[in-house]
Order: C-alpha cells, then sequence, then structure tokens
C-alpha cells in the first residue's frame, strides 16, 4: 500500500490539555514525519481535521476472529451461559473451512477498522485437529497486514489436557506461527489439570519465545483461583509483562480477605489483565437470582493498583454474544458503567484501556503519535476523551500507514417541528 505524502491539518492532541492550540501532522511513506503548528503543505495531500480529537487508534485486544458474525448459528444460545455458547460452537465448528474463517475474520476487521482499531489480538480455537481456525486466522494476518496488526493466539478451547490430542495441537499451533500461547485452566476437567496447564503453557512461551494470553477464572465460581497460579508464574519465571490475564471474573467475586492479599502478588507480578465487559455483563451471573453479580473482574482496583488493564469484545455475533458492533467506545463506555468508573479521570482511564493499555498488553513497540512512528491515527467527532466515551462519537477518518483508509460522516439530525 504506496501513498501520497498527507498532511493532517487543525488537530486536537488527545494527549495535550483542551486548550492546548491545534497542529499539524505531517505523514510520508508510512510514517509520521513531524507534528507541530504551522507545518508547510508543499506537496502533501490536505485533510483538514477541523479542530476534532486526533487519537492513536484504538486497540481490540481480545476477540475470537473464529467465530465472530455466526450467532444462530445452528441455534440461538437461550440460556445466554459460557457453557451453552461453548456447546453450540462445538457443533458449529463442525463445519469450518478456511474460507469460511477467512471472510468472517475479514468482515468482521473491516468493521473494526472503519471504527479506528488498527491492532487486534484474536484468539483462534486449536482444539480440532485439522487446525482450520488457526490456519484460517494465520492466513488472514497476512492478508490484512498493509491496513491492520493482527496477533494471533494459540486458544486451546477444549483444555490442553481435555483431549489427548490436544497438547500435540498446541505444539504444531507455535510450528505454525502463532503468535501468543493461551490457555482455559477453568475449564481443564479437575483443578489440577489447570494448574498443569498453566505451567505447560509457560514452557512452550519459553521455548518458543511467544507471548502468553490466558482465559483465566471467567466463571463466577468464588474458587476458581488460577489467576494466582498465573501470577506466580510470572514472578517465577520474569515474564511479567509478556503475559496476560484475560476475563478473570471470578475475581468479581472473591472475599475482599484474599483479593487484598492477592493484589500485592498481582503487583509484584505485573501480569496485564483484559476485561471484556460488553460481554460479561451478559454471560455471568446467570446462576444468581437477586442480588445479580455483574460478572466483571475488579478492573477500578487494578488499575488503582498501577497494573496494566485493557478492554476487548471478546465477541461479536457468536454463540456467547449476538449483539456487538466492533466499536471500541461502545466497550469503553460498559466499562465506565459497570465497574463505576463515571469519576472523570476514571472516564479519561477507560478511553486508555481501548487504546494506550491494548497497545501495552500487545507489546506493541511502535505505537503513538510521534515522528518516526508508523501514521497510525484517527479522528473522532468528539475534543475529548470524555465526550468520545459520552457521544460514543464517529471516528471521522482512519489513517492506516499513512494511507486514509475509511471516513464517515456524522448521522445529522433535523428538528422538524
Ligand atoms: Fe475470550
Amino acid at each position: 500500500m504506496s501513498s501520497a505524502p498527507l498532511l493532517l491539518q487543525n488537530c486536537r492532541l488527545i494527549d495535550q490539555p483542551g486548550d492546548a492550540p491545534l497542529v499539524s501532522i505531517a505523514m510520508e511513506t508510512g510514517r509520521i514525519t513531524a507534528i507541530g503548528p504551522d507545518l508547510a503543505a508543499d506537496g502533501h495531500e490536505v485533510i483538514d481535521a477541523a479542530g476534532n480529537l486526533v487519537s492513536p487508534p484504538f486497540v481490540e485486544s481480545h476477540i475470537h476472529l473464529d467465530s465472530v458474525l455466526t450467532a444462530g448459528e445452528p441455534r440461538w444460545n437461550q440460556s445466554g451461559t459460557l457453557f451453552e455458547g461453548i456447546d453450540i460452537w462445538r457443533d458449529r465448528k463442525q463445519d469450518l473451512s478456511l474460507e469460511d474463517v477467512k471472510q468472517r475474520a475479514i468482515a468482521a476487521l473491516k468493521l473494526q477498522a472503519q471504527q479506528g482499531v488498527l491492532y487486534v489480538r484474536s484468539h483462534a480455537d486449536v482444539s480440532e485437529a485439522s487446525l482450520t481456525a488457526l490456519k484460517g486466522l494465520l492466513e488472514v494476518r497476512e492478508a490484512v497486514q498493509d491496513w491492520i496488526t493482527l496477533q494471533v493466539v494459540a486458544f486451546p478451547q477444549d483444555g490442553v489436557y481435555g483431549s489427548p490430542k490436544n497438547l500435540d495441537l498446541m505444539e504444531e499451533a507455535m510450528k505454525l506461527g502463532a503468535d501468543v500461547v493461551g490457555g482455559i485452566p477453568h475449564y481443564e476437567l479437575t483443578r489440577e489439570d489447570g494448574v498443569r496447564s498453566i505451567e505447560k503453557i509457560f514452557e512452550l512461551a519459553d521455548r518458543y519465545d511467544r507471548l502468553i494470553d490466558i482465559h483465566c477464572d471467567e466463571i463466577d465460581d468464588e474458587q476458581s483461583r488460577f489467576v494466582e497460579v498465573v501470577a506466580a508464574w510470572a514472578i517465577r519465571t520474569g515474564m511479567g509483562g509478556r503475559v496476560t490475564a484475560s476475563h478473570t471474573t471470578a475475581m468479581g467475586s472473591y472475599n475482599n480477605a484474599y483479593a487484598y492479599k492477592l493484589m500485592g502478588f498481582l503487583g509484584r507480578s505485573q501480569i496485564n489483565f483484559i476485561a471484556n465487559p460488553l460481554i460479561n455483563i451478559t454471560l455471568q451471573g446467570r446462576a444468581d437470582t437477586y442480588p445479580k453479580r455483574r460478572g466483571i473482574t475488579r478492573v477500578k482496583e487494578l488499575w488503582q493498583q498501577g497494573l496494566n488493564v485493557s478492554l476487548g469484545h471478546d465477541c461479536i455475533q457468536d454463540p456467547w454474544y449476538s449483539l456487538g458492533t466492533g466499536n471500541m467506545l461502545d466497550v469503553a463506555s460498559m466499562a465506565v458503567h459497570a465497574c463505576h468508573m463515571t469519576g472523570l479521570d476514571e472516564i479519561d482511564a477507560c478511553y486508555d484501556m481501548v487504546t494506550t493499555h491494548g497497545a501495552r498488553t500487545l507489546h506493541l513497540a511502535d505505537y503513538g503519535l510521534a515522528p518516526n512512528l508508523p501514521a497510525n491515527l484517527i479522528v473522532l467527532d468528539a475534543d475529548s476523551r470524555y465526550e468520545a466515551i459520552r457521544r460514543r462519537s464517529v471516528v471521522r477518518q482512519v489513517i492506516s500507514r499513512g494511507q486514509p483508509i475509511s471516513d464517515t460522516e456524522p448521522a445529522q439530525s433535523r428538528w422538524l417541528i
């Protein structure tokens, strides 16, 4: 993808105070070349940001692209539970083909890119002998690399030890080029299998030099405590920030004495956390009467502890969550509400959780707005992070690798009486 030199004028930079002067951003050969007032337009295609907020792109840090856009196939999830979703997916994935996976994944990536997402971490179910989901997403990773960066996690949906073949499939997934080792210890057949699955995940990550992202304690059971095992392994191996615990919804049910002790260990471990508030607020708490738990991890407390928390969709129209539009501001808005993060600093933090925090989780080395970095940025129909989340503002322009790839006009209403 080549592009002419581009000058984005009248930008309100997201990391500047609201009263800071507007600036221009010059881009050439896919990189930002300068940021400042009064940059010359000579030889550049000019776009006017009109004083709108200019931000680094959104980061989708947790999604399952192999199952997106399959809601209702072959049947609807009537109970709304994680486990009925897994049963439905077990049936649906019998029909997976490379073309099926690639077509739906690319459709979802385009949907997200048009709304400002240019970095995505997707899990790929590696519990099927054919590894169709993984192979499909690895092909997609190559096919879309000119406009979006995709990381693929080898995710053993049915458990590392759920079937004798699964461990070999994990190993094969590493050899095929998965970026990240996944896991699901709370869904292993026994607690002991869950613990040894974590040991195996760290061993694979070390041997193949990969990151780790484990579906961890995605259940309302207050006795599900695999996050402490993940933290312990991160401390012992020194892998720290290369490790992510996704979901950790059981943390929302832990007693406070245990949670207090755990927070200290998590601080030592420096692992990342990913919450998926849209889905977990609907998926969890299904066995409760009243009061019903929120089914979401302790986002606010982890953030207050200084730990890196990012947010993801998890699902868009699949057996676990039939809704979803791919809009990261929907995700951030749900976190604001469900996690009691309505203070202004807290709302800003929820915006950061779908941008800079996600970039840290994904270990992106060249993310942000500065000269010499890749020219990946978005223009929002907003003047602040608060306004962007409050109004779920439209992303007016998406620029990827220095080239405009999408623009969207905000909807207009007319008062008729
Ligand atoms: Fe997930």
